[in-house]
């Protein structure tokens, strides 16, 4: 094994273009660069990521976020370990690209490449950002994805519950799109709600009343269409309050069911562990400060360390896939030019398939 590792990781699951440089020292890691070329303008009139305009752009893309991303680490492809790549779960038109051109680095500079899955990525961020030791409690909440896993080792992950429809951030998503917010939804709503009361519309909490840490976010997205519909037909139209005051409402009731779904897990994960595990969330609705704030809390009264990543790292990016690669590489994996693109790739083996799709296409 390689003291140090130079790993370039590559990402293009959803509608975020991005490639990083990684170095691993003696355990410890270190983002040289991280390069992330959003795609939200090219959506923006479709009210949602259209998939083929998605892949089409991440093809454009890659090899200039690549070339940047090695120009700001003064890195020289010559210089690189091996290469990391998605390889799901994701929209597949921009996965294959992100495997594709990761073969061709691979194949031109006969690198090592490691198909990396998206979720470990989010799932190992902790580690990059703070070199948290094993085992510890992932709250992953993101655009498509939605679950509580004890994270062992780069490899094995155990699902102990999840979101039994939407995740969190497609439902942000679906309620700004409701209230004429700009997409993505979780950061309209979060500056929307900046001015509102959470107190003035109660909104479900679903699943609330149930014991284990299953969650449920579709029901929360009807609660805000019937209040938006009846403020309108009572008012003809919102008001700025109304929208601050619906955003507010929103985001108290996901903050309330992740935060009371969180002491479940942690309580579920000691109990798998036989002891206190540290809680961590990643994924883009962790950037949200009003859930951040009220997870630590959480952990506070709990008793255990609390770890949520810098906000860059929250939403997706290239670090972290270069760094759970750099991982994956350590522990004596690698992939050949067979590594396949997955529409679906559960993070836990043994976690059963779930129906439907979300903003990331086939939920894993
Ligand atoms: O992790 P990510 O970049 O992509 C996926 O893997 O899905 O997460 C994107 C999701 C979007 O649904 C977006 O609305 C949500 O994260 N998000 C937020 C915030 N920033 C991004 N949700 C709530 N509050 C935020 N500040
Ligand atoms: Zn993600």
């Amino acid at each position: 094994m390689t003291a140090t590792l130079t790993i370039l990781g590559l990402e293009s699951s959803c509608d975020d273009t991005a490639a990083a440089v990684v170095r691993v020292t003696s355990g410890s890691a270190q983002i040289l660069s991280s390069v992330v070329e959003g795609q939200t303008n090219l959506h923006a009139a479709f009210g949602g990521v259209v998939p083929e305009i998605a892949a089409r752009a991440h093809a454009e893309k890659l090899d200039l976020c690549v070339k940047e991303a090695l120009l700001r680490a003064k890195a020289r492809l010559e210089e690189v370990d091996a290469v990391a790549v998605t390889a799901g779960p994701g929209l597949i038109g921009g996965v294959i690209s992100g495997v594709m051109c990761a073969k061709g680095l691979a194949a031109s500079h006969d690198l090592p490449l490691i198909g990396v899955n998206h979720l470990a990525g989010h799932a190992l961020t902790p580690r990059l950002t703070s070199g948290l030791a094993y085992p510890y409690l992932m709250l992953l909440v993101s655009g498509g994805h939605c679950q509580f896993l004890l994270v062992e080792d780069a490899v094995n992950f155990t699902r102990l519950g999840g979101t039994i429809d939407d995740a969190p951030g497609e439902a942000f998503d679906k309620a700004a799109r409701l209230l004429g917010l700009p997409q993505p939804g979780g950061p309209s709503i979060e500056r929307t709600a900046m001015e509102g009361s959470p107190e003035r519309f109660f909104l479900p909490r679903p699943l609330l009343d149930r014991v284990g840490c299953d969650l449920s976010f579709s029901g929360l997205k009807t609660a805000v269409l019937r209040q938006r519909d009846k403020i309108i037909e009572e008012k003809s139209g919102l008001s700025r309050q109304d929208r601050a005051d619906l955003c507010a409402g929103f985001q108290a009731a996901v903050s309330d069911v992740l935060a009371e779904k969180t002491r479940n897990a942690l309580n579920a994960g000691y109990h798998m562990a036989g002891q206190n595990l540290p809680l961590c969330v990643a994924g883009g609705v962790a950037s949200n400060a009003t859930i951040r704030a009220r997870l630590e809390i959480v952990a506070k009264e709990t008793g255990v360390e609390f770890h949520a990543p810098p906000l860059a790292l929250c939403t997706d990016n290239a670090a972290m896939i270069a760094y759970a690669g750099a991982e994956l590489f350590m522990a004596g994996h690698k992939d050949d030019m067979a590594l396949s693109a997955r529409p679906r790739w559960p993070l836990d083996r043994q976690s059963p398939a779930l129906l439907g799709s979300g903003k990331k296409g086939a939920k894993a």
